[in-house]
């Protein structure tokens, strides 16, 4: 078996094929952070405002204030007026971002309505004048995240994909789901083999891989370069290197135990405290750590704790307490 790399447009070469999927008000910088010092290469930002990158809105510019110390990095950028989403494609690789990805796959209303995300795929004409712009302005890859189609009767993502090649895509990531079906049903891989076949750029296969088994079915029935990994990394973002790991034949296993994940969440939480103020970052510590602590044992309770604390001090001391009541029972987990 071959070692998994990928390779895009020959200007940025990943020595792994697992990538951390854009996941809003989830994949930010301390996040990112954490899952690349376990082991992720290639992460993305969450879906950015073009209009706020343009209109220099603050909180929007705080979101790639970190770019040049996270590399390599995809910024996403979502809107539907081509001159703006070349702009904003500008300021982000200015700011030092590696690629930059178009989302053309986010089925929410008030997205969709403004004619970005999966909009895009019901408007290939303005799709392809978008990533054109994007690519003509830039020099960093230009990538796009599609869905299979709008829905049902509208699965168009084969033609859609090799038409954003022809425009001057580097790469597809394909969510084997059609904007109707938001996140129901199962991801049809079988789908994104057919867009592999329409395209010869690469393909990145993403829906339901939650397993280093997941990863290489997937790989195996979509023949994709490369696949995405989303929810399964929500409280688990040592996921992407273990899935790496797992799927290269020449390395361990390497699923962190608990004491191990006690120290990669320390991490977060150092990283948290670093990016965000006080107030906000404990709204985002808390999150996290319900996630972490999901299906442990007496994790209901510590959750409900976890949302009584004051401060990050307080949050942190009521977690390595509870993981060192877990070391002392010698529990351990084992996904
Ligand atoms: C909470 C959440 C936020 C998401 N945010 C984004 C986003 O900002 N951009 C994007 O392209 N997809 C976004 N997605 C979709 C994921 O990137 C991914 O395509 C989808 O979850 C399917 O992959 P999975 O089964 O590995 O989770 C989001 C999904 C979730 C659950």
């Amino acid at each position: 078996m071959q070692k998994p790399t990928l390779v895009i447009s020959g200007r940025l070469v990943l020595k792994k094929n697992v990538l951390l999927a854009p996941l809003a008000g989830i994949t930010d910088f301390p996040f990112r952070r954490t899952a690349r010092m376990c082991g992720a290469e290639l992460v993305f930002t969450e879906m950015i405002s073009s209009n706020g990158l343009v209109f220099r809105n603050k909180k929007t510019l705080s979101m790639v204030s970190t770019l040049k110390d996270e590399q390599p990095v995809g910024v996403q950028i979502f809107g539907s007026n081509p001159e703006i989403m070349a702009e904003a494609a500008i300021i982000c690789q200015e700011l030092g971002a590696t690629l930059i990805d178009i989302n053309m796959g986010c089925p929410q209303k008030k997205i969709v309505k403004t004619g970005a995300g999966a909009a895009l795929m019901l408007d290939p004409a303005l799709a392809q004048g978008i990533v054109g712009q994007v690519a003509r302005k830039v020099s960093v890859p230009v990538t796009c995240k599609i869905r299979l189609g709008w829905d049902s009767q509208s699965i168009n993502s084969p033609s859609f994909a090799k038409r954003m090649e022809d425009a001057g895509a580097s790469m597809i990531t394909v969510h084997g789901r059609t904007r109707s079906q938001m996140f129901a049903g199962k991801a049809d891989w079988e789908a994104i083999a057919r867009v592999k076949k329409a395209v010869s750029i690469p393909v990145v296969a993403n829906g339901d891989i939650f397993s280093a088994e997941d990863a290489k079915r997937c790989l195996h029935i979509t023949k994709a370069d490369g696949i995405m990994v989303g929810r399964a990394a929500m409280g688990r973002p040592w996921i992407i290197g273990v899935i790496s790991d797992q799927i290269d034949p020449g390395k361990e296993q390497n699923i962190p135990n608990v004491r191990e994940r006690l120290r990669i969440i320390l991490f977060h939480l150092d990283a948290i405290r670093e990016f965000y103020e006080q107030g906000v970052a404990l709204k985002i510590a808390r999150k996290h750590l319900a996630w972490y602590t999901k299906g442990m044992r007496n994790s209901a309770a510590f959750r409900d704790a976890l949302f009584r604390t004051k401060n990050l001090d307080e949050l942190e001391g009521l977690t390595c307490s509870f993981f060192k009541r877990m070391l002392q029972k010698r529990a351990d987990i084992s996904s």
